[in-house]
Parts: C-alpha cells; structure tokens; sequence
C-alpha cells in the first residue's frame, strides 16, 4: 500500500512516516519545506534504512499533484501539509486560508480526478474553541474558533465533510490532535521551531539548556488545580501511531471523527516540574499575564479512537519530556547541525 503524505518533512509528518515504513508501506512526501528541511527526512532514513521518495515543492500546485498521482498508485493520502501558528495566522490571515485551505481544495480536486479518495486529514482540538464541558468528547460542539488557524482547520473538516456528502466513495478521518510534543526516541528527528517558541514544551526545552533564560508562564488564576493553563499532551510517537490505526481499521468509505489524546490535563507548572526531572536541574520561570485567546483548560474523552481503532496513548508525560531534552541536547540548533 502507498500512501501520499503531505507536509512529511514537518514535526508530525516525518514521526509518522517512521511508523508508517516500519511497518512496510510505501510513502510519497510532497513538502515545500516553508517550515522545514530536508534534513528531517534524510533522519528518517537513518532510522529506518528506506529511502523517502520526496516531490519537492506546493500542494497548491495542481500539476504537480497530478504528476504525483500519476506516476504513483496512491492508496491513502495524510495530509499534513499546513500553517500552523496562531499569532501569525491573526496577522497575516489570507496567508492561512489560502495555504490551508486552497491547499485542501487543490488536494482533493487532484485526488477526485485520480480516484484516489481516501484522506486523513490533520486537524486540531481548536475546533472545539472554549470547551462547555471537559473532557471533550468528539459529538462536542464545534465552532467558536478565535483565529484564523482555528477557523482554517473548521473550514477543512467541513469541506472534506460535504466532499462525502457529495459522493458516498469518500473516506474521510478527521483527527483531533490535543497537543503534540516530544520526539522520536532515538534523538534524530523532533520538532525545529524557527525562532523563539510559541509553545509550551520547546520553550521550556530551550530554557533548559540555556538559550532562553526562563519560562514564562501565561497565567495562574485560572480555575485549574494549579491556577495555570491545562492541556492534553500527547506524545508525537503515539500520535504518529494513530495515523496508522486509522488507515488499517477504517475499511468503509464515510466521514470518520477521532479525539487523538491521552485524556489526562496538565498544567504548565506540572510540565515544568516534569521537564526538570527529565533535564535533572531546576528551571527558571516567572507569571506573566494570561496570554489573549487562551483557554483554561482542554482535554480529550479519548475512548472512541480506543473503542473503533484499537488506538491509545501509551507514553506518559516523562517519556514526552525526556524524549525531547534527548532531541534537545543531540540537535542544539535543529536541523541546523
Ligand atoms: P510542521 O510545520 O512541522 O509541518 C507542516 C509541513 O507542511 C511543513 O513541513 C511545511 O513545510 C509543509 N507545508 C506547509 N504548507 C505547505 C504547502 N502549501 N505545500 C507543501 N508543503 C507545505 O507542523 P506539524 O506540527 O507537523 O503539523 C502538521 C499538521 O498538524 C498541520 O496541519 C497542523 O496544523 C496540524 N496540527 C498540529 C498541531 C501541533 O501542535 N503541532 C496541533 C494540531 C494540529
Ligand atoms: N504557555 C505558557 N508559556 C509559554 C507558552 C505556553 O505558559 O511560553 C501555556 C499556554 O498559556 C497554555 C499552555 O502553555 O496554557 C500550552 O500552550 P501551547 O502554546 O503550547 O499550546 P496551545 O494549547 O495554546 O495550542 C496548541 C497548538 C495549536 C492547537 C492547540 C490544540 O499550538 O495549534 O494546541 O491542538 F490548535
């Protein structure tokens, strides 16, 4: 079976072609690199011993899709390829519905034409906007949104949703990531944010070792256990697997929907406590104001990916952060080493 993955040179792209050629299918990568390098996929080589067949350049750009499509039988497509930065997205918004969803529209058009219609798409818990209830389950309402990422990532599922509306032959998955963190456990691949980190987790990871001097935590009077923001993190390697459940367990065409969690909030004094633990000295940090759109808190019921894909996470919060200081300390600059 060969499978089309969009943005695979990215953070959750390159773990899930490492899960995906461990266990034997073939993988296409079509990346522009706009937030990545190749780098990442000559690691996943390393790790695997199979080369990556790569179609640099847009997924916007339909004739290279249609040669893509044409000089490989693809079974499934993961599309991964997107913008993804909230403050950017606010800023500069016709940036992000373009990519993201003329990214998908393109994607899809290109896919109908070749008979491919098989899709998992990556979408996010901000589709959710502030939760009415916790956890979240996956017939929560949806909407909401409070920026253009957001609302980019509501659009595509609604697209991809009429795509089957329209015609029966589509599979669509629409995956619910929480929050993705960590990497692969041998150091080689992880997450390269270019510049100062807007999350949580490479922040602190550069706090760690030294290139930032503290934390800053947005907030401690939220109604959480700690007053501090609460979130589901998951851990890139489990999430990578899920994919792979997806496209084995889902063997009739409809719109499928999955929370892909652990169920489990932590705060972002609990995440600093577990990243000290894992770097083994104590880290800086000081309480800034809230940051403006951020929740209190958000977590995943994440029973029906377990239930329908056999699917759970399996790795807690201190392989999430030793997994990364592991990344860290191998890969000091990124893939720029
Ligand atoms: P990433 O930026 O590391 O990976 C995205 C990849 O897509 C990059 O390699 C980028 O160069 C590529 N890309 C972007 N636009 C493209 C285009 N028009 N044509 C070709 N390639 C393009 O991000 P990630 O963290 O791996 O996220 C992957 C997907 O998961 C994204 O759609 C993102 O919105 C979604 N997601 C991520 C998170 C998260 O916190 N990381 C949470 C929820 C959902
Ligand atoms: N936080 C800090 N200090 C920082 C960075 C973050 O205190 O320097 C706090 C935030 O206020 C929040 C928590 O840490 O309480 C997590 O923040 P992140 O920026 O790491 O993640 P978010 O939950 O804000 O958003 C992430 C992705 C979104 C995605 C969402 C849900 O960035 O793209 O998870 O999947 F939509």
């Amino acid at each position: 079976m060969k499978i089309l993955v969009t943005g695979g040179a990215g953070y959750i792209g390159s773990h899930t072609l490492v899960e995906l050629i461990e266990k034997g299918y073939e993988t296409v990568v079509i990346d522009n690199f706009y937030n990545s390098s190749a780098k990442s996929l000559e690691r996943v080589k390393e790790i695997t011993g199979k080369d990556v067949k790569l179609y640099e350049g847009d997924i916007r750009d339909k004739a290279l899709l249609g040669r893509i499509f044409t000089e490989n039988k693809i079974d499934w497509v993961i599309h991964f390829a997107g913008l993804k930065a909230v403050g950017e997205s606010c800023a500069k918004p016709i940036l992000y519905y373009d990519n993201n969803i003329g990214g998908t529209l393109a994607l899809v058009e290109v896919m109908a034409e070749h008979g491919c219609k098989k899709i998992v798409f990556s979408s996010s818990a901000t589709v959710y906007g502030d939760p009415e209830v916790l956890p979240l389950t996956e017939e929560c309402r949806t909407g909401g949104t409070t920026n253009p990422y957001g609302t980019s990532k509501l659009y595509q599922e609604k697209i991809l949703s009429d795509m089957y509306a329209a015609d029966k032959e589509w599979t669509v998955v629409l995956l619910r990531y929480f929050n993705p963190v960590g990497a692969h456990e041998s150091g080689l691949i992880g997450e390269d944010p270019q510049g100062i980190p807007n999350n949580l987790t490479p922040y602190i990871s550069k706090v760690a070792i030294g290139e930032l001097k503290e934390v800053g935590v947005f907030g401690n009077d939220y109604p959480t256990h700690d007053g501090t923001g609460v979130r589901d993190y998951i851990h890139v390697v489990d999430l990578a697997k899920g994919h792979v459940a997806a496209i084995e367990k889902i063997a009739k065409s409809g719109v499928y929907v999955y929370n892909l969690g652990t169920g489990i909030g932590y705060s972002v004094l609990d995440v600093i406590h577990a990243f000290e633990k894992a770097c083994g000295h104590k880290l800086a940090y000081s309480i800034k104001p809230r940051r403006p759109g951020d929740i209190a808190a958000c977590y995943a019921d994440a029973g029906k990916a377990k239930r329908e894909l056999g699917w759970e996470a399996k790795l807690g919060i201190d392989e999430m952060c030793s997994s990364l200081w592991r990344w860290q300390t191998m890969n000091p600059r990124g893939y720029k080493d």
